[in-house]
């Protein structure tokens, strides 16, 4: 069974090192390096009497937002509390009886599904092609009869994106067999013309996840959706636990998507850092990295680095530098770490300190 294990744990890293939150450059957590929106503070302090009614409780001006935005009907949507309320709750909702991830993979697929019961099997990417994965392979994989597959896009965290064409494939197969696909797409606003978004017209057994946390960087602030067939949000929608949605969230996450400089920008720098960064990792003698869709980028370590991925983690976090240790990804032994994409200022901080290390 994978282990429960994420990045991004800033204070508890502050209080096991004695270093001041402050000092600590958190490469684990793959949080937009732009920050929020920068109007966001702002209307957030404007709304903030809003927590004196409890949240409309279908969000619904997010939703019209989100419907705005991403030009789909509102009926198709819902939103939670992150995108993990629906790891949680669609398991419970569908109550599938064998599931099968493609990993590595964010470890609360299993985690979510394990508590509803779900038998869960895996579909190991391979090392080899670089973890791509093997989509004919795949589909002869789901023909051994399962009710739901999961399937990360870009992948965490490697980084890979799966064309949506290729995607299509995919969900297609599950339909054939009978599965529901959940397409997580966490961080596929960095590339937003491969979502899979507008597929759910044509696959009823399409759910695909989103999450604010990553691209519009407000993990805090705990806001994800699911776009499905109207009768599969239907379904979600009758298990939902009401007000999980708090009301400041739901008028600055709708506000953040207005922002369209804010976007664009984004888009840009993490492209541009990610460039950067890719190439300064792969001057350091020992290490590959691996291309990367998304804010981080894998990185394998050879034999000259002396160190495994848990003590090299270990390692960084007595400089404040945190970076995310993928021992504990199903099937990814301990030479891979991954990084996100932060300022460049921070980024040519890590490599100062990757070259140390490396020599
Ligand atoms: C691939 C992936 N999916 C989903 C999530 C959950 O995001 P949220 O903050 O929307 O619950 C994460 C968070 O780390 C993630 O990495």
């Amino acid at each position: 069974m994978m282990k429960r294990d994420h990045g991004g744990n800033v204070s508890e890293i502050s209080r096991i090192y004695g270093i001041d939150e402050d000092k600590i450059i958190d490469f684990s957590a793959n949080i937009n390096p732009l920050g929020y929106p920068p109007g966001l503070k702002k209307t957030m302090i404007k709304e903030f009497d809003s927590v004196l009614n409890y949240p409309d409780i279908d969000s619904f001006e997010l939703v019209s937002g989100l419907s705005e935005y991403h030009n789909i009907g509102q009926d198709y949507i819902i939103v939670g509390n992150g995108s993990t309320e629906f790891i949680y709750s669609i398991p419970l909702t569908f109550k599938p009886q064998k599931a099968l991830i493609v990993t590595p993979a964010f470890s609360e697929y299993e985690n979510g599904l394990r508590l509803a019961g779900t038998k869960v099997s895996y579909f190991q990417t391979d090392e080899k092609a670089d973890f791509s994965p093997d989509i004919a392979r795949l589909c002869k994989r789901l023909r051994e009869g399962f009710d739901i597959v999961c399937f990360c896009n870009p992948a965490n965290p490697t980084g890979v994106l799966t064309s949506k064409d290729e995607l299509c494939r995919v969900i297609a197969c599950a339909a054939k067999t009978g599965a529901l696909a959940v397409i997580d797409e966490a961080f596929i606003d960095f590339v937003e013309e491969e979502s899979v978004k507008k597929e759910i017209l044509r696959f009823s057994n399409l759910i695909v996840l989103r999450s604010m946390t990553k691209f519009f960087g407000i993990p805090g602030l705990r806001i994800g959706y699911v776009i499905a067939s109207a009768p599969c949000i239907a379904k979600i929608r009758k298990i939902k636990a009401p007000w999980t949605v708090n009301s400041l969230g739901q008028k600055v996450a709708a506000y953040a998507f207005s922002d369209r400089d804010y976007i664009r920008d984004t888009r840009q720098y993490v492209t541009n850092e990610r460039e950067f960064l890719t190439a300064a990792l792969n001057e350091i003698p020992g290490l590959k990295p691996y291309e990367s869709a998304a804010n981080y980028i894998l990185v394998f370590m050879d034999s000259r680095i002396g160190l495994n991925s848990t003590e090299l983690k270990d390692h960084l976090s007595w400089e404040g530098i945190l970076i995310r240790d993928c021992s504990t990804f199903q099937g990814m032994g301990d030479r891979y770490f991954r990084v996100a994409v932060k300022k460049h200022e921070q980024n040519m901080i890590l490599i100062e300190k990757l070259k140390w290390v490396a020599k």
